[in-house]
């Protein structure tokens, strides 16, 4: 028996055994849709999460940790013999949950802390992407605050300014004048309100965005349906920027040939030039991309499941996901085999609103009570919502995600728009032209 047939044959035992107790980090959306995913797996018997939330307590037992408290969730596990941790969060990754894991013999689907830097240091990324020959926008990076201005003012605007760092999604900026950039760079280098760390500045690139994840270990790769997601608070791609405000997959202006291009020449590629810096992959890599009028480039990187795109990508997956979270779980220790990671997908399209505390991205109100969501023919994925005193009420800025799949983009539209007049809260809003990019002729 070659050493194939061995994994393969150790992949369909452990398939078989249908009594596995999954731990998920994390608590938003993006959450509940890992595990709403898991909850379809016929091998998980008991899914915990931590913190998780209102809505992934219908479908698994919440656990007070926080994300980061990597010591806790470690001893969590231990208790309770989980079998395999997923995690969702970046920051989770960048404080190194997946080594800790790893040294205790446990078994866990994400980066390690060395891999992370594909998102958690634009710095990094940039300098991958550029050794290995990946497409992306020229870039130089500066720690010193008026050689970065000097440098600024000698090129054409916008500029686009990238703070080196984690920075929850706040630290990218395209200024549209001197000024602008002047107040950001002061920020980023002088003020460091994101703490000590360099400045990208890239050329600023256009066209439209959209997002490829792909299941990654090593030098191999797995990719998702493509999908898109959307920044601006309001209708028209108007107002300040958010977490994302909708998404859906089946984009008509992206080519089979586009999405051949970014697979090859961007997902693999990171990947193998991961694998030869001595950090390779084991998690999800996000390819946030952008297909200029010289072809797909990269924006940026991330290391884990995209927040809104995860809410609509996951229900369209046919296979185990389990099989999929372990087998590269296992493949990234040096056991298993790539033959039980099989990613097959529905042949339909998702999309998904989000429904959204008014006022948010800015201050708003929490604690309105929401009725209907019993009623709803969707998947509603929870992000700000808790139970009070028996009742569903928001707790943060997006609150809810509703999803539903068609055949194609319109009828999920009418599908998705349907069903969120069955929800009632009188502090809540959201856009009403999600898809705009794709039904616009
Ligand atoms: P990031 O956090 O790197 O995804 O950047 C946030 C947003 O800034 C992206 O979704 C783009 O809309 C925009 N952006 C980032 N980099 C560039 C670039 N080089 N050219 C044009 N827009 C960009
Ligand atoms: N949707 C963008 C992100 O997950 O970072």
């Amino acid at each position: 028996m070659t050493i194939r047939e061995t994994g393969c044959l150790a992949g369909l035992l452990s398939s078989q055994n249908s009594m596995k107790k999954v731990l998920v980090v994390g608590g938003g959306g993006r959450c509940h849709a890992i595990v709403d995913a898991l909850s379809r797996s016929p091998q998980v018997e008991k899914i915990y999460c931590a913190p998780g939330n209102a809505g992934i307590g219908l479908q698994a037992e919440n656990v007070p940790i926080s994300d980061t408290d990597v010591p806790a969730l470690r001893q969590f596990a231990l208790d309770k013999g989980i079998d395999l941790t997923v995690v969702g969060p970046e920051a989770s990754l960048s404080a190194g949950i997946v080594d800790a894991f790893r040294q205790a013999g446990l078994k866990i689907f994400g980066h390690s802390k060395a891999a992370t830097r594909i998102e958690s240091s634009k710095e990094f990324a940039k300098e991958v992407m550029v050794k290995y020959g990946v497409p992306t926008a020229g870039y130089r990076s500066f720690s010193d605050f008026g050689e970065a201005l000097a440098y600024v003012s000698s090129r054409p605007f916008p500029a686009v300014l990238k703070y080196d760092g984690l920075a929850a999604g706040k630290g990218v900026v395209i200024a549209a004048d001197l000024k602008e950039a002047e107040e950001a760079l002061k920020d980023m280098l002088l003020d460091e309100k994101f703490g000590k760390g360099k400045v990208v500045v890239e050329d600023y690139l256009t066209g439209p965005e959209f997002s490829f994840m792909c299941f990654v270990c090593g030098d191999k790769v797995w990719p998702m349906p493509l999908s898109q997601d959307h920044k601006r608070a309001f209708d028209g791609d108007r107002g300040p920027n958010t977490g994302g405000m909708g998404a859906y997959t089946g984009l008509p202006f992206i080519s089979p040939e586009d999405e051949a291009f970014a697979l090859k020449e961007v997902l693999e590629k990171t990947a193998r030039g991961m694998v030869e810096e001595g950090c390779p992959l084991s998690g999800v890599l996000y390819g946030g991309l952008m297909k200029t009028p010289q072809g797909v480039k990269v924006i940026e990187f991330n290391a884990r499941f995209g927040d809104p795109e995860t809410e609509v990508v996951l229900p369209l997956l046919k296979s185990d996901i389990y099989d999929i979270f372990e087998g590269i779980a296992d493949m990234a220790v040096g056991s298993g085999c790539a033959c039980r990671i099989a990613p097959m997908w529905e042949n339909k399209v998702t999309m998904g609103v989000v429904l959204a505390s008014k006022g948010y991205p800015g201050s708003y109100a929490k604690g309105a009570e929401i009725t209907g969501t019993e009623d709803v023919d969707a998947r509603i994925y929870h992000m700000g919502t808790k139970m009070a005193d028996g009742k569903l009420v928001t707790a943060g800025g997006r609150v809810m995600m509703v999803v539903c799949s068609g055949e194609d983009i319109r009828q999920a539209k009418e599908k998705v728009y349907s069903e969120i007049s069955k929800i009632h809260c009188d502090n809540l809003f959201f856009r009403s032209d999600i898809a705009h990019w794709a039904l616009e002729d």
